[in-house]
């Protein structure tokens, strides 16, 4: 094995409702426990890196990927519906780069999870269930990044994310939520005609639907594994 075969990876995992950290081999193996903070509030850039900061102290790594529930483009973040407007244009890669001494690289939560879930076979669809509403695509293991279908209108005059998101399940209960997803399956099949639909995120527990054979669940660690695919594709 040559030296960078052996590089540490911290994975971060900002999240609406948690921060999470995990060091990963070259192989994207865990070389830790998965680690969670709660995310601040106000979830500024300042309060966000403090926990960052705070989290990656306890490890041993050589360089950090970090994924951003928001739309991220050359590690500057461009959205940040359920964060903090301080993080528009905000150079996350950068600054966290600085701070830690070593080279970070920055992309979309839902992004970073299809890259720790997908198998590199056809159209493949991924949503996160979450805070928010994430989503990720790729075709033949490629991504299309940054794809934002939480913000798209989908019923009612209400996007993906006002009807699926943590709110509306608080709000409507599980039940809804359910019969809502189902809707939200069928025209996503109907959109993107894919072989595989991914679905992750914290709440995927609430899940009672029989889902279509073309439907996996996956776990919330895929959104810290994925990390590693940031060095690698
Ligand atoms: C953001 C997405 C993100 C998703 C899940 C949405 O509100 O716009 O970029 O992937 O939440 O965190």
């Amino acid at each position: 094995m040559n030296e960078s075969e052996q590089l540490r990876t911290l994975a971060v995992d900002i999240g609406g409702s948690g921060i999470k950290v995990m060091v990963l081999d070259t192989e994207g193996n865990p070389l830790s426990d998965r680690q969670r903070l709660k995310t601040p509030n106000p979830a500024t850039p300042e309060k966000v890196i403090d926990v960052i900061l705070t989290l990656a102290k306890e490890q041993e790594y050589d360089r950090i990927s970090v994924g951003f529930p928001g739309v991220v483009q050359n590690g500057v973040i461009k959205t940040a519906v359920n964060l903090h407007d301080d993080w528009l244009q905000y150079d996350l890669a950068t600054s966290l780069s600085q701070l830690l001494s070593r080279p970070v690289k920055v992309a979309n939560d839902a992004d970073i999870q299809g890259l720790g879930a997908i198998s590199g076979n056809g159209v493949e669809l991924v949503i996160t269930l979450g805070t928010g509403f994430g989503s990720a695509l790729f075709v033949q293991g490629k991504l299309v990044p940054n794809l934002e279908m939480g913000h798209h209108p989908f019923r009612k005059r209400e996007t993906y994310e006002e009807q699926l998101g943590r709110a509306a399940l608080d709000k409507h209960g599980a039940r809804k939520w359910n019969l809502r997803l189902e809707k939200a399956i069928a025209c996503l099949d109907h959109l993107f005609n894919y072989d595989t639909l991914y679905i992750g995120g914290g709440e995927t527990k609430q899940i009672k639907l029989d889902l279509p054979a073309s439907a996996k669940i996956i776990p919330n660690v895929t959104g810290l594994l994925g990390g590693i695919k940031l060095w690698t594709n």
